[in-house]
């Protein structure tokens, strides 16, 4: 006769807070590997508070949340970061509650992961606890060296978690699933459970002082620059403080996820075109640049506000624009040189991304090799 291992699927709420999308992305891949696990995960969007109650919630939160402006939790987070922070609330308001938080930021801003810290912090504050270690993932080194262990520790932890607390588990509304593979799953990762420790072998700095003979070297490049820093002009072919002085360490190389075509087209003209498809082009003002990396990031991002008061630019919520910005004739020429594609230099670039890359929210659009 044939044995058949019957598991109740066990529930778990999964939120996530997203400014562009990637904290979405990573939220639904989490939810569609639940099924796999033996886990039904109820998604939704952190702003629905209509389809939640943390106050009354008995199965285990998952959140995922990423970070904007100077270090603010996204949009859609406001409302309920308001309604945690009222400092009213008893300090046991969710002493019930078991969770793990995945933050994503970009290390080169000053305040890394900090829409994530902020609702962890005060988690903790109100009496939540971690079923499971809380997770930052950087997008400047590429978001998935983080979330992909962090996400295959979470089945482990999770059934960890059902474990301890069997007797009070949510199983409302479970279905029987057969699920040997995801026991096996289970033992093989189980190891993964503390990821705080791999976030920290991330951080690609050569603190070590391993190759004293780079540094000496730096030193030297450094007492230069500072000697030519008053004839300076950042360019592609020649980058400024700190970049210029630093010791430049190599990045693991990320798996491919672009593929790049190049396709004639007839000009530059069509190039720009090509861009913008159907739609006008305007040219208009910068109203307001605040720099929100640290002064020494060595990749400087701005906010800059466009002033289009003077247009008849129209949009709705959730339109995309291009930001057409040409490069430097002298340095596009150059790069093409070096790369061999002078004879392409008028073709228009298309990307592709692979089928299978595991590279979340990344979004596409031709260019010229000009833009
Ligand atoms: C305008 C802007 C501001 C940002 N500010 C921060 C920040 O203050 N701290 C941080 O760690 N990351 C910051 N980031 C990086 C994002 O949090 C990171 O790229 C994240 O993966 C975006 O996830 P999302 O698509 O779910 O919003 C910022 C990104 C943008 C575009």
């Amino acid at each position: 006769f044939t044995v058949t291992c019957l598991e109740v699927m066990r529930r778990f709420l999964l939120l996530y807070a997203t400014q562009q999308g990637q904290a979405k992305a990573i939220a639904e891949e989490i939810c569609e590997q639940a099924v796999v696990h033996g886990f039904s995960a109820d998604l939704h969007c952190i702003s629905e508070s209509d389809k939640y109650d943390l106050k009354t919630e008995t199965a285990p939160l998952v959140v995922v949340v990423s970070t904007t402006g100077t270090g603010d939790p996204p949009d859609t987070a406001r409302k309920f970061v308001k309604e945690i922070q009222n400092q009213t609330l008893p300090v046991d308001f969710f002493a019930h509650l078991r969770y793990g938080l995945l933050g994503l930021g970009d290390s080169e801003y000053t305040y890394f992961c900090n829409g994530g810290k902020i609702i962890d912090k005060r988690l903790q504050e109100l009496g939540a606890r971690h079923f499971y270690d809380t997770g930052h993932a950087d997008d400047c080194v590429g978001l998935e060296l983080v979330v992909e262990p962090w996400i295959a520790g979470l089945w482990p932890a999770l059934r960890k978690h059902f474990r301890s607390s069997r007797g009070q588990e949510e199983i409302s509304g479970a279905l029987p699933v057969a699920s040997p593979a995801s026991l096996r799953t289970d033992l093989v990762k189980s190891e993964l459970l503390h990821i705080e420790s791999q976030v920290e072998l991330l951080r690609f700095d050569d603190s070590g002082g391993k190759d004293s003979e780079v540094l000496k070297q730096n030193a030297v490049n450094s007492n230069q620059s500072n000697v030519l820093i008053e004839d300076f002009e950042s360019s592609l072919t020649r980058s400024e403080p700190p970049l210029s002085q630093a010791s430049l360490n190599i990045p693991a190389l990320p798996p491919e996820y672009l593929q790049v075509y190049l396709q004639e087209s007839l000009g530059q003209e069509e190039s720009q075109a090509s861009v913008t498809s159907a739609d006008p082009i305007f040219q208009v003002p910068i109203s307001k640049a605040v720099q929100l990396t640290t002064n020494d990031a060595i990749k400087t991002t701005l906010l800059v506000e466009l002033d289009i008061s003077n247009t008849d630019f129209s949009y709705q919520p959730g339109d995309a624009f291009s930001v057409i910005c040409p490069n430097s004739d002298s340095e596009v020429q150059s790069l093409l040189q070096r790369l061999q594609l002078e004879d392409k230099r008028e073709h228009c670039v298309l990307l592709k991304i692979k089928a299978d890359t595991k590279k979340k929210g990344i979004f596409a659009s031709p260019c010229g090799l000009y833009q």
